[in-house]
């Protein structure tokens, strides 16, 4: 059977490179030659723990190219692995699907089955069939199926090999059984199999889901701030119970990423374009993550009420550990806030900083260690949970800045661990240290 996997970014790679892993032959197809050359000398474009080495292990199965009539000639199923970035009106911009669309109606040589990983909105894959279906006006017979993605950034090769839940969303027994049938060395037990629909409301309704518990807990930790509660204390207490669970409970300051951002607008925006509904929920889940991505100049501007000629120590610039992802990432609303002050930034994160570098080449000074960061600052900001700054020693904010004020977006530290070092400690949901 042969697979082609349209697309080469976290979704499209990493699916193709597990598809392998498991046995099958996979040709990844992509529009940039850059990253297929990249790819050929068997580097990955994307930083993701384990994704080389698989890359490594399957060459032999794997094939990458930017031909798309070598890619697409003799393919039995195409899995269509493109971004679909948010719109300025917050609905999911569709074009890099309908481009892929329309290279599979131009260059495919026989009927085939066409997946849908892509996050796309609800009713998108019938939309794509018919597109399909009419452009190659009756050559050959193309079937549509929606397989949404679970993967997460950080930890997307584990995540897809040892999937928790495998969604297929079909209209025919033999999509389903096809799926099925590349799937069989995955775990059966998790398989989901629904229509169409279905599958593709699952993807939304699980990272809405997940990022309204976020928003949920960010607002309690702004509430266990005014009250004089602790959040770390009332989320284990929450999380103990099963029916509320003690993932995704960790509050900071707001989710970023290609994918909550995105998808929460995506839907909706769908919901009240398409069917005037509005989804109370979803959208305080978006107002509260708006505002919370600001709470940590909000708390530094209790120290300083300008940043003008400071020197501001920031420990991680991603949106998450373990990712060179910046997309929506909290420091991108809070660095052009210190720089407009007139600020010098000192940061340090060491996957995050090339990408960084393309938006911000001058304008910050990129260090080489926590050492040379904290070294003569007024202030330091934590954007991102990394190990090396849960792990550092934590009296070295005292020894090297100038003024050690540390404000804590991602509560790095336990206050047990703070309380009798000299610095002064704001985080998110817990009392001030100041022992200043
Ligand atoms: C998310 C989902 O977790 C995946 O299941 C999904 O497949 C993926 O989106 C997608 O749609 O492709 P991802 O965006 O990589 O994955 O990252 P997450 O680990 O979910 O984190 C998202 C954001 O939430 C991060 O900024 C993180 O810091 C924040 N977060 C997460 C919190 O603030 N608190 C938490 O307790 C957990």
């Amino acid at each position: 059977m042969k697979i082609v996997v349209s697309g080469t970014g976290y979704v499209g790679l990493v699916t193709a490179v597990c598809l392998a892993e498991k046995g099958n032959e996979v040709v990844c197809y992509d529009v940039v030659k850059e990253k297929i050359d990249m790819l050929n000398s068997g580097k990955s474009p994307i930083y993701e723990e384990h994704l080389e080495e698989l890359m490594h292990k399957n060459k032999e199965r794997i094939t990458y190219t930017d031909d798309k009539v070598i890619a697409y000639k003799d393919a039995d199923v195409i899995f269509i692995g493109v971004g679909t970035p948010e719109k300025k009106d917050g609905s999911a911009n569709l074009e890099y699907i309908y481009k892929v669309a329309d290279d599979i109606a131009e260059n495919i040589t026989k009927d085939c089955l066409v997946v849908i990983k892509s996050t796309v909105p609800i009713g998108t894959n019938y939309k794509v069939e018919k597109y399909i279906t009419n452009k190659l006006d009756g050559k050959h017979k193309i079937e549509i199926a929606s397989n949404p993605e679970f993967l997460a950034q950080g930890t997307a090769v584990r995540d897809t090999l040892e999937a928790q839940r495998i969604v297929i969303g079909t209209h025919s027994k033999w999509a389903e059984d096809t799926l099925k049938s590349i799937y069989s060395k995955f775990d059966k037990s998790v398989l989901v199999s629904t229509d169409i629909n279905s599958a593709e409301m699952i993807k939304y309704a699980s990272n809405d889901f997940l990022a309204l518990k976020i928003s949920y807990i960010n607002e309690i930790a702004n509430l266990c701030e005014l009250v004089g509660a602790n959040i770390e204390d009332v989320s284990k207490g929450m999380g103990l119970d099963s029916r509320i669970g003690n993932k995704f409970l960790n509050a900071g300051i707001g989710y970023g990423g290609s994918c909550f951002p995105k998808d929460t607008k995506a839907l909706h925006t769908l919901a009240n374009n398409l069917y005037d509904y509005e989804l109370k929920t979803v959208k305080a889940a978006i107002e509260v993550n708006a505002n919370q991505k600001l709470k940590l100049i909000r708390k530094a501007r209790k120290y300083y009420e300008t940043f003008n000629g400071l020197n501001v120590a920031v420990l991680g610039l991603a949106f998450k550990p373990n990712t060179d992802d910046l997309r929506e990432a909290p420091s991108l609303v809070n660095i052009p806030i210190i720089l407009e002050d007139g600020a010098h930034i000192k940061a340090y994160d060491p996957i995050g900083e090339k990408n960084y570098k393309k938006i911000y080449p001058t304008e910050i000074e990129y260090c080489n260690s926590v050492e040379e960061t904290l070294k003569d600052t007024d202030i330091c900001f934590i954007f991102t949970e990394w190990d090396f700054v849960k792990n550092m020693d934590i009296n070295l904010y005292s020894k090297l800045m100038k003024k050690p004020i540390i404000i804590d977006g991602r509560n790095c530290y336990k206050l047990e661990d703070v309380k009798n070092k000299n610095i002064l400690y704001e985080s998110i949901g817990r009392d001030t240290i100041n022992n200043l």
